[in-house]
């Protein structure tokens, strides 16, 4: 795993992007897997824009949606599907075929999961997953104590995700199950590569860089990856020791 450190989280965004496109252009039939939040949202920016101002051939790149909250509708703005939609997938006039997003509002839920995995192992498994990190250490919906050889899966959520989840959306809203990607996802994929941005992620990435690594802290994992790319900004990084 690597660990870099930018000043703040624009440095990281154009960083995150530069990535993320070099990955199609090296693999024009790359499958990449993209987090929602927050923390990603001007990596994402950044990077469709780079796509068309280097005219960089993505046609054949394939997007997957990391999670999904079980029950929300997916043109609900605070549903990961939206944020997709608006944040790549419209902007990349991405086609039908090209993308897929757990729905979340489906009445088969196993179905569901069976289905995404099958769509990836179909196209040879993920190339880059790029995932944030929930103020728990959950990554997508991988909770605390999750197993760490599951692939799709729904899960009850956490409460500290159920709460800081409401960020997201305009009225409160129920918060209780997701449907995420798993952390076999992750292991398998060729490079993984995880943003945090902020004072509040701070102490999450001392636990996840510092502790123990332990499906406690799901997002430790990622320090076993061979390929794993962790980059942070200096607040998110304020609490690592070796930068006290
Ligand atoms: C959410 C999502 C994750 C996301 C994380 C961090 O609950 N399930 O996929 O990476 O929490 O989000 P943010 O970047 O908004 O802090």
């Amino acid at each position: 795993m690597m660990l870099n450190v930018f000043d703040d989280h624009t440095d990281l965004s154009f960083q995150a992007a530069r990535i993320i496109c070099d990955q199609i252009k090296a693999k024009p039939d790359s499958v990449i897997c993209f987090a929602s939040g927050e923390t990603p949202l001007s990596a994402y920016s950044l990077f469709t824009t780079l796509m068309m101002a280097e005219q960089i051939d993505y046609e054949h790149f394939t997007l997957i949606g990391l999670d999904e909250w079980v029950g929300v509708p997916p043109e609900n703005h605070g549903s990961c599907a939206w944020f997709l939609r608006t944040n790549v997938i419209n902007p990349l006039n991405l086609l039908p075929g090209q993308y897929r997003l757990f729905d979340g509002m489906t009445s088969d839920l196993p179905g569901e999961c069976v289905a995404m995995d099958e769509f990836i192992s179909e196209r040879g498994g993920l190339d880059l997953i790029v995932v944030g990190i929930g103020m728990n250490g959950h990554i997508g919906f991988n909770e605390p104590g999750v197993s760490p050889d599951l692939y799709s899966h729904v899960i009850e959520l956490d409460e500290i995700t159920s709460t800081v989840g409401q960020k997201y959306f305009k009225e409160e809203t129920r918060l209780t199950k997701g449907i995420t990607l798993g952390i076999s996802h992750l292991r398998e994929a060729k490079t993984a590569m995880l943003l945090a941005s902020g004072e509040r992620k701070a102490p999450i990435m001392k636990a996840t860089l510092e502790g123990e690594i332990s499906m406690e802290v799901p997002a430790t994992i990622m320090r076993e990856h061979p390929n794993g790319l962790v980059l942070i900004d200096q607040k998110a990084a304020s609490l690592l020791t070796a930068r006290e």
